[in-house]
């Protein structure tokens, strides 16, 4: 096991000016080095290093720091990488026990994924199957070079082959299931994934983590199916294709975030290759700060479909609050950029590409002004709130004159009545205020929840109970996302492997899916409370997540009716709301 002292030998040992001047020029000054801090752009250095305190930090951008520090930060390591990194380049040996180091505690799985690749990449290749399956790829464009630069594969008909060469590599039927490669079947075991063919989901240091599989005969199968999360892979952490992406992500500082594997594949294929995807789920936070490790620029390049453009808003909302620069682009005349490269071509495409980048604020403006019918006050009305709640989203004065000018042009209104209505409609707010006030909101709304987590840690018993009670009365969804996902850490993934909470074995946990932060947060929110921790507060806590899941749920049918198209299907929405009510009344 690593120990402190080891961690302290080993910056003890380090070189630093040897360490970072592959990255910068360093200048001796009075009592070390200064250089061009190379985690931003200057002119003049606030890159401070010293050797004797052994330290190696930004005092512009805080960047930086212990040597271990500086390498997680400039190759974008996690710390276990980062000692080993150094241990390396240090010359020592390293003392690690499986215990601590999860990339040696995983290795099985990421071994067993690689087994499986080469197997379903021999098997694309080498048989009478593989044959369809590439005529299949190759009339997509894919040709032999693409094919292998994403390491595609296929899964033979066979439903067995790959336990059988599992088994015979020496895994545990166990950990053959835990990795999500076989199921077992009353008393025999089966493959996953079966005559499909296969994309490997890669992390961001290149360890197949995951595969998805996609049907390419006439089927009434899923058209793609993933490997259910494991030890090794959180669906909704991962992004499709970063890892081969990176180096033009911060060639080209950018990436262009798709909706698709095809679409990814494409701009590859185009010569855009900063581009990733998330696995058919909604953009996450977790996602988000990977990307930002990389770039602070976005490009949202969606589905040309209404499901496409809804994404991109809320991908947009998204990626504001984490203060990213986002561009949009969408397409014309072909459903997504895997068909418009089909159609077109990829020089085509590349060009397209790049001259249709919007500004996230003019797509949003452009959206909503072609959507109205300017001949209908009613129309107006609602155009002249969207844009307005927009505006106050940016909280500029620059952008809201910019943009209200160019609304008083298009609806024929002069500017300064526009301003007056806008005024008029947007108090103005110190954004101080505006966040103390969302604050208290949100303790108001979830402290219920977060009284469950405490219920939940006194024992597995009390929290599978809590569990299944939610589960059965379908209000796992009242939870905020934040506390859906950690609700699953502590009870399908904690409870799992422990008998008793422990919260130190928890907060390891919540480390590995970065949520330690936000567990934090939570927990500090209840120390101010006065709760007392009895059943039947628990009742009421429980009967609350009910009540709140009911709301939710009208809310979505709301949502739906406000967005159906047709009167058809608002009409057939409204009916399955007034129903849903009726429901409730009646139980
Ligand atoms: P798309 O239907 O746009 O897939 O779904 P695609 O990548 O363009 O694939 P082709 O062109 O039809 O071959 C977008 C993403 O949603 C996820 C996949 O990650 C897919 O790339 N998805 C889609 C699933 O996970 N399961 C499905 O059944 C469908
Ligand atoms: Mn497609």
């Amino acid at each position: 096991m690593l120990s402190k002292e080891d961690i302290n030998n080993l910056i003890e040992k380090t070189d630093m000016v040897k360490l970072v001047e592959p990255y910068t020029k360093l200048k001796k000054t009075g009592s070390g080095y200064v250089g061009l801090c190379p985690f931003h752009e200057e002119k003049t250095p606030s890159f401070s290093v010293s050797q004797d305190k052994h330290l190696a930090y930004c005092f512009s951008c805080h960047k930086g720091g212990s040597p271990i520090q500086f390498l997680m930060d400039i190759k974008h390591i996690d710390f276990m990488d980062a000692v080993k990194e150094l241990a390396k380049i240090n010359n020592v040996n390293l003392n690690l026990s499986t215990k601590s180091d999860n990339s040696l505690t995983y290795k099985k799985y990421y071994d067993m994924n690689e087994l499986a690749l080469k197997f379903y990449q021999a098997n694309l290749f080498n048989t009478k199957d593989g044959k369809v399956a590439l005529k299949y790829l190759h009339e997509r464009g894919l040709n032999d070079d693409v094919i292998n630069d994403f390491k595609i594969g296929l899964a033979p008909k066979e439903d067995n082959k790959l336990y059988s060469l599992l088994k015979d590599a020496g895994y545990l039927e166990l950990d053959m299931i835990d990795n999500g490669l076989v199921k077992s079947n009353s008393n025999s075991y089966q493959d996953v994934f079966i005559d499909r063919i296969m994309f490997p989901i890669l992390d961001e240091v290149g360890n197949v983590v995951a595969f998805s599989g996609r049907t390419y005969k006439e089927s009434k199968m899923a058209k793609y199916m993933n490997t259910t999360d494991t030890f090794i892979f959180k669906k909704s952490n991962v992004l499709y294709n970063l890892n081969q992406a990176m180096s033009s992500i911060e060639q080209n500082k950018r990436v262009i975030l798709y909706e698709g594997y095809m679409d990814v594949i494409a701009s590859y294929r185009a010569g855009l290759k900063e581009a990733i995807c998330s696995m058919g789920t909604e953009l996450t936070t977790n996602q988000i700060k990977k990307i930002k490790k990389y770039t602070n620029n976005v490009i949202i390049a969606y589905d040309n479909d209404k499901a496409g453009l809804n994404a991109t808003f809320r991908a947009i909302n998204m990626l504001r609050k984490e203060h990213m620069n986002i561009l949009v682009m969408r397409l014309n005349g072909a459903k997504d950029s895997d068909e418009f490269l089909k159609l077109n071509g990829p020089v085509k495409y590349k060009g397209y590409f790049n001259s249709n980048l919007k500004e996230a604020i003019d797509f949003i403006y452009d959206t909503y002004t072609n959507n109205a019918n300017l001949n209908s006050s009613t129309q107006v009305e609602e155009l002249k709130k969207d844009i307005y709640r927009e505006l106050r989203t940016f909280n500029s004065a620059l952008l809201v004159e910019k943009y209200l000018k160019k609304l008083s042009n298009l609806l024929n209104i002069s500017y300064e009545a526009l301003l007056n209505d806008y005024n008029r409609t947007t108090p103005y707010k110190p954004i101080e205020e505006i966040k103390i006030v969302e604050k208290t909101k949100l303790e108001e709304k979830t402290i219920y929840e977060l009284r469950l987590f405490e219920y939940a840690k006194i024992s597995k018993e009390k929290a599978l109970y809590i569990d299944n009670y939610l589960e059965k009365n379908d209000c796992l969804l009242a939870f905020c996302e934040l506390n859906q996902r950690l609700w699953v850490l502590l009870v399908n993934e904690y409870y799992s492997h422990h008998q008793e909470f422990l919260e130190d074995e928890f907060v390891k946990l919540l480390n590995e899916n970065n949520l330690f932060d936000d567990y934090y947060q939570n927990t500090l929110q209840l120390e101010n409370t006065n709760i007392k921790y009895t059943d039947e507060d628990l009742d009421s806590c429980l009967k609350r997540m009910i009540q709140k899941a009911n709301e939710k749920k009208q809310d979505l049918l709301q949502e739906n009716i406000q967005k159906a198209t047709s009167a058809e299907l608002q009409k057939e929405l409204v009916l399955k709301k007034f129903k849903e009510r009726k429901n409730k009344k009646g139980k």
